[in-house]
């Protein structure tokens, strides 16, 4: 069995929703967790905040007989992020792995999102996940070892015509992910991102077409349980995880790695005009001819070498 024991997990807006489901598995599977949970509205930023989204999560888990402690500071400024990680370290004296879940959500047609509204986006999931990244990172560089688990989204990977904010936070952590990766691997600091499908507050509090067409949700809303995608926080934040990298979409029951392939296309020795540039438009996109999927940005220049026959 994959375990946690002697293990201490933060998982940031876990009151609820996917957070929640990470929480109650890792705390099943003898995991120390920080149930952090600011308590706020959805579209964050605004409103009152509540200690029970957290509390309630921590009662849960204690009255199943595991071990958890409540946190309820924002992620979304560098001080909140520290005190969420110091709550690992006062509790349970270490901290090994963190879930950067916490987030809001701002949806529209472009002509009516906000700078503000992108920058409440901002703030909580690119910012959060930096925060608490940053104050987890020196204890985790020192141990050796570390888990740490982003939330991206299809928002931001794949794109929607109402997601412009959230899903620039989306990639934005994304991002982050991926070079996180490459700063912690040598460290023991292994970094993976989650790209979730999920019933949540979130997500029932947008009505049905906002998002456009999602027949799997209504038809098959068995699959969208967020217990669904608690094996996957597990999994990528217990060191059974051995891979960085990733970002695995749960989506309808199936899970797979998504990644970011470069196609073979079209190369020559000399610089490509505007026609040339037509002329081979279907090879330059026709992923199906083949495709390059680079570990990291140092490894398209191998790949690119390789396949122009160039000694690196
Ligand atoms: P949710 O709304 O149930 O959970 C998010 C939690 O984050 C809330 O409990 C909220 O109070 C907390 N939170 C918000 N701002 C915070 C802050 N500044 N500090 C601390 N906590 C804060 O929604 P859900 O769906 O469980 O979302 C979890 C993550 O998954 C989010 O990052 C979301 O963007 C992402 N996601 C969810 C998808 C889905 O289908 N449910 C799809 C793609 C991504």
């Amino acid at each position: 069995m994959i375990g946690f024991t002697g293990q201490a997990v933060v998982i940031t807006g876990a009151g609820g929703g996917l957070g929640r489901a990470y929480a109650l598995e890792i705390a099943r599977r003898g995991g120390m967790v920080v149930v952090n949970d600011l308590g706020g509205s959805t579209r964050g930023g605004e409103g009152e905040t509540s200690s029970s989204f957290a509390d309630k999560v921590v009662a849960e888990i204690l009255a199943a007989g595991g071990q958890a402690v409540a946190n309820y500071d924002t992620v979304a400024t560098p001080e909140g992020g520290r005190a969420i990680i110091e709550c690992a370290l006062d509790h349970f004296g270490r901290i090994d792995a963190v879930i950067a879940n916490a987030g809001n959500m701002r949806f529209g047609d472009f002509e009516d999102l906000t700078f503000d509204d992108l920058n409440a986006l901002l703030a909580v999931h690119v910012g959060g996940s930096w925060n608490v990244a940053h104050a987890a990172w020196p204890h985790l560089k020192r141990q050796g070892y570390g888990r740490i688990v982003f939330t991206t989204s299809s928002g931001g990977t794949l794109g929607n015509a109402s997601l412009a904010a959230y899903g620039a936070a989306k990639g934005g952590v994304m991002g982050l992910m991926h070079n996180l990766a490459e700063a912690g691997a040598p460290h023991g600091i292994l970094c993976n991102a989650i790209m979730p499908n999920a019933m949540s507050r979130m997500t029932m509090e947008i009505k049905p077409g906002e998002l456009g067409e999602n027949p799997w949700s209504a038809a098959m809303p068995q699959y969208f349980d967020p217990a669904y995608t608690a094996g996957l926080g597990a999994y990528l934040a217990s060191s059974a995880c051995t891979t960085h990298h990733g970002i695995y979409s749960m989506l309808g029951g199936r899970l797979g790695r998504a990644f970011i392939g470069v196609c073979h296309g079209h190369a020559q020795d000399a610089p490509m005009d505007a026609e040339t540039i037509a002329a081979n438009w279907v090879a330059i996109n026709d992923h199906a001819a083949g495709y390059g999927v680079p570990a990291n940005n140092t490894d398209e220049f191998r790949i690119v070498a390789e396949l122009r026959g160039v000694e690196v």
